[in-house]
């Protein structure tokens, strides 16, 4: 059966989001070589076209991750699927993702990695539903759209793993 989409935001709207977060990167980094770290399969298509537009060198390293939940909840139990290939120490580093929700993935990453003594490490989401958040302390640097608090797809997000190719971000029409 087909689902219905409601198309949220644009492909051209999401592009014009992302040229200009890429620019703030890149004047926040002036000088300096951005690490990029993309959180797999969601932030795949957001990176891609976030490292294309930024202006200072950039380097590139994946994780994936799986947390423990019922249903479409997170528990903050955070499993690493793929650890990244390379070191954090003394990188300036940029984690990618595709939204924030609850928190709890990220507050449970953040501490992770800050222990791997970079740089730096700063936050950067293509969407954020801030309603829905927990963690309080998940300090998001770069935020390209707040949304509701409603179920997206599209632009690497996905419902059962469909939908992560649309150019758009939509919701799925019950
Ligand atoms: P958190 O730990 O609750 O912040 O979970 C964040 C993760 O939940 C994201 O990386 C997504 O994989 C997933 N997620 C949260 N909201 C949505 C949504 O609206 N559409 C698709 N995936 C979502
Ligand atoms: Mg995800």
């Amino acid at each position: 059966m087909k689902d219905k989409i409601r198309i949220l935001i644009s492909e051209e709207d999401v592009n014009k989001k992302i040229s200009e977060i890429a620019a703030q990167i890149s004047r926040d980094y002036e000088g300096k070589e951005v690490h990029l770290i993309c959180i797999l399969k969601g932030g795949v298509f957001f990176t891609c076209e976030l490292a294309k537009r930024i202006t200072v060198p950039v380097s590139l390293d994946f994780m994936s991750v799986s947390s423990y939940g019922s249903g479409t909840e997170s528990s903050g139990v955070v499993k690493i699927i793929k650890d990244l290939d390379e070191p954090l120490a003394g990188k300036h580093v940029v984690i990618v993702e595709d939204i924030i929700d609850s928190g709890r993935t990220l507050a449970y990453l953040m501490e992770i990695l800050k222990q791997r003594n970079p740089a730096d490490i700063h936050l950067c989401t293509l969407l954020d539903k801030p309603e829905r958040r927990v963690k309080k302390q998940v300090k998001v640097d770069y935020t390209c759209f707040v949304i509701p608090d409603e179920f997206v797809v599209g632009y690497g997000l996905d419902y059962d793993q469909k939908y992560r190719n649309l150019p758009y971000i939509g919701v799925v029409e019950q």
